[in-house]
């Protein structure tokens, strides 16, 4: 699979910069740790190997008063090691806060030739991202970097979720837009209180049948509507969708559903804020074997992928030739 940023060109100051190709990277699992905790920075050596993305969280979860400890110890931890092919990745902190400038200005600065992504919480529209970009530029000049930082951005206001067709199409450092469902059913006032997930309030309940006969309930999922918009602004503009984080780290089964959920409607990725969630996001959204092997099938059957023919009683043409690309080419990309 051509990775959305194969012709990425960075808003760089100065002249335009030749078109580059950015190979495929996988990023089934953004794995957050506090570089202010000590426990957890002192994993970082044996966990980077095993996660596809390392985050260093500077944002939410990283106590006022130790934000500068995370940022001095997130430089600490980039300038001492070799990622190999894990990327790293920052959350710097929110736009209107006290912290975002210094993080951009100490991190781009120190480590930025270590730095794949910078992800922005809280984004509002493109102002947001122009912003970011902008400096970015800048700082990337001053360093003397070769490589562009790409963006990433937290759809988790409403402005942001009005917005979200621009903010994908923002700028060409765009890399992708994670779903932050704590943040976003506050702003709301859903009346949620856990991060991410479903409720078992929000339900359907069977029709009346006549009878006494008691009336099933079905659990609804509270993102659908949320994911399914933001993968399709994603898409529209050739960057890459994420579920966000699952709060509760004990319920396993529940965050490879909603994980799952997210993939079959395009993600590529979530958030893993636990060891115990790496593996459940390289399964989820790593095409199954037996989903590849149908994929491979109808490829080779529709040859040049036009026509129609018909495989175990089921139709396929032009279009499914497509959607079994779609699985092919990503069990190919994440094999390679
Ligand atoms: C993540 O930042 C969230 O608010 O869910
Ligand atoms: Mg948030």
């Amino acid at each position: 699979m051509r990775s959305p940023k194969d012709f990425f060109r960075p808003l760089a100051v100065g002249a335009p910069q030749p078109v580059r190709e950015v190979p495929f990277r996988p990023s089934r699992m953004i794995h957050f740790f506090d570089p202010s905790n000590p426990k957890m920075a002192a994993k970082v050596p044996d966990i980077a190997p095993t996660v596809d993305v390392l985050l260093g969280n500077l944002e939410d979860a990283v106590a006022a008063d130790r934000k500068e400890a995370a940022r001095a110890g997130l430089v600490e931890i980039a300038a001492k090691a070799d990622f190999g092919d894990t990327q790293l990745w920052t959350r710097i902190n929110s736009l209107d806060s006290p912290w975002a400038l210094d993080d951009l200005l100490t991190l781009v600065g120190a480590v930025g030739h270590k730095l794949d992504v910078v992800m922005v919480p809280k984004v509002e529209g493109a102002q947001d991202i122009h912003y970011v970009d902008r400096l970015l530029a800048q700082l990337e000049a001053k360093a003397g970097l070769e490589r562009p930082i790409l963006v990433h951005a937290i759809l988790e206001t409403p402005s942001g979720m009005a917005n979200v067709e621009e903010i994908a199409g923002a700028s060409p450092r765009m890399q992708g837009i994670s779903l932050g469902p704590a943040d976003l059913a506050a702003s709301r006032r859903m009346k949620t209180t856990r991060v991410g997930g479903g409720h078992p309030g929000y339900l359907v309940r069977q029709d009346p049948s006549g009878d006494d006969a008691p009336r099933a309930t079905f659990q609804q999922d509270l993102w659908h509507y949320t994911v399914a918009r933001m993968v399709d602004a994603c898409a529209a503009h050739g960057i890459l969708p994420y579920y966000g984080p699952f709060g509760d780290i004990k319920d396993t089964l529940a965050c490879e559903d909603q994980f799952r959920n997210a993939f079959l409607l395009g993600c590529v990725g979530a958030w893993s804020l636990h060891p115990v969630q790496i593996a459940v996001a390289k399964r989820v959204f790593s095409p199954e074997p037996g989903e590849v092997a149908w994929a491979r099938r109808v490829m080779a059957a529709m040859g040049d992928g036009t026509g129609a023919v018909m495989i175990d009683g089921k139709m396929q043409d032009d279009a499914t030739f497509k959607q079994c690309r779609v699985v092919a080419e990503l069990a190919d990309a994440l094999a390679a």
